[in-house]
């Protein structure tokens, strides 16, 4: 049956987690994988998710299914966190939320529902975008249109080409903005540049789609949610793709959320409607366990606290990698100007390597990029960091 097909290429990012694998080099390093590192270089559960599992287990009494959408405890909480409380959103219950599996999940479940009653529209996405946007909405049988976003010479957005860009898109159409962390290349809008945008997508009537997956890796949870809170105040349509999977540490529990705000509840209420249709099909209702996790955290005062502590500290860390890598280069005599990295938020940063030199690391040191040179700050430890920063001095000044 499977004589005359090729095998499909390894992915981008999870493919490298797989050859990082079965390396057997000792000296071997992940950068690619956006996952976080401790400075152990382990990546262990945090505190606030082992004491809700702990209660969780001392009062779970049955493993039924959950309604199509997810416990409400989880999606009043998950709204909580990407509006804020006081958000008019939630009091005019003009937004619905479900429980997806992960980001990747949520992202699908949106595009689906968007298919149904937009099959004519295009998905904008940002140039570069994480690699698997493209193949989400592809796969869900979407055109694919690019946007620019990144200015290689000075390594920051290419504003005027995005806004020209953006400009120009048709009404009804899809753009698929990053609400924070830019995944791959670690550059944000500023706050002024988000109103620019938000009205644009006001003006023209296209439908931002947000890819909110790195909540709290900017600057903080309330700080990193201003696109979310700029569009809810447009009054406008869009969508919310979240994930608990890095700001939880939750990466396989697959705990997400789509979220669609619209402009009313009852316009609300049909789209809830349609977008459990769409999730019957694909897994039917959530698991159960991320969300319920999820939900006992953000619910209780104590453990949300602990929470904030320790998202505080993964962000600190990453930040003071940028830091040690910059410092690491310039102190081996490395030409090029590495002190952008500082500037970029979240867990990647879109260093410039070249894709010769991201082959020549992994070749040479079993060290992991992800090709088009994005790293994954948190990979790197006070055990590591030197033999990174000598690898790619060597391959730079070679
Ligand atoms: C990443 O970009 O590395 C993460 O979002 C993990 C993934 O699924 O690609």
């Amino acid at each position: 049956m499977w004589q005359n097909i090729e095998a499909a290429p390894a992915d981008s990012i999870l493919g490298l987690t797989e050859a990082f694998r079965n390396d057997p080099n000792p000296a071997k390093v992940n950068l690619g994988v956006g996952i976080y590192k401790d400075e152990q270089g382990a990546t262990p559960i945090l505190q606030c998710v082992k004491n809700a599992e702990a209660r969780l287990i001392e009062t779970e009494e049955s493993k039924v299914y959950l309604p199509i959408s997810g416990a409400p405890a989880y999606t009043e909480n998950v709204q909580k966190l990407l509006f804020g409380e006081e958000s008019e959103v939630i009091s005019s219950k003009r937004a619905i939320t479900a429980h997806a599996p992960g980001g990747t999940g949520a992202l699908r479940m949106g595009a689906g529902l968007l298919k149904t009653f937009f099959p004519e529209a295009k998905v904008w996405v940002s140039t570069p975008t994480w690699a698997n946007h493209t193949g989400i909405f592809s796969s869900t049988g979407f055109e694919i249109a690019h946007y620019p976003y990144y200015d290689e010479t000075h390594r920051s957005v290419d504003f005027q080409a995005m806004l020209m860009s953006l400009r120009a898109v048709p009404e009804g159409d899809i753009v698929l903005l990053h609400a924070c962390c830019h995944n791959p290349t670690g550059v944000d809008l500023t706050l002024e540049q988000w109103h620019q945008v938000v009205a644009i997508a006001q003006e023209r009537n296209w439908i931002p789609f947000l890819d909110f997956a790195y909540q709290g890796f900017g600057v903080g949870t309330s700080e990193d949610r201003c696109a979310i809170e700029l569009c809810a105040e447009a009054g406008i349509d869009f969508f919310v793709a979240s994930s608990f999977s890095k700001n939880f540490g939750m990466y396989n529990e697959r705990t997400g959320a789509i979220t669609v705000v619209a402009a009313n509840q009852a316009s609300a209420a049909v789209a809830l409607s349609h977008l459990k249709k769409t999730i019957r099909v694909v897994y039917s209702n959530p698991p159960a366990h991320g969300g319920l996790v999820a939900a006992t955290i953000l619910s209780d005062p104590e453990l949300y606290d602990l929470w904030q502590q320790e998202l505080q500290d993964m962000r600190e860390r990453i930040i003071a990698m940028r830091v040690a890598l910059v410092e690491g280069l310039s102190s081996r005599g490395v030409d090029q100007d590495f002190s952008f990295i500082t500037e970029q938020s979240g867990m990647f940063s879109f260093s410039g390597l070249s894709d010769e030199i991201v082959a020549w690391l992994r070749k040479e040191k079993s060290i992991y990029v992800v090709g088009g040179g994005r790293i994954n700050l948190a990979g790197l430890t006070a055990s590591n960091i030197d033999y990174v920063c000598d690898a790619i001095a060597e391959a730079l000044k070679s």
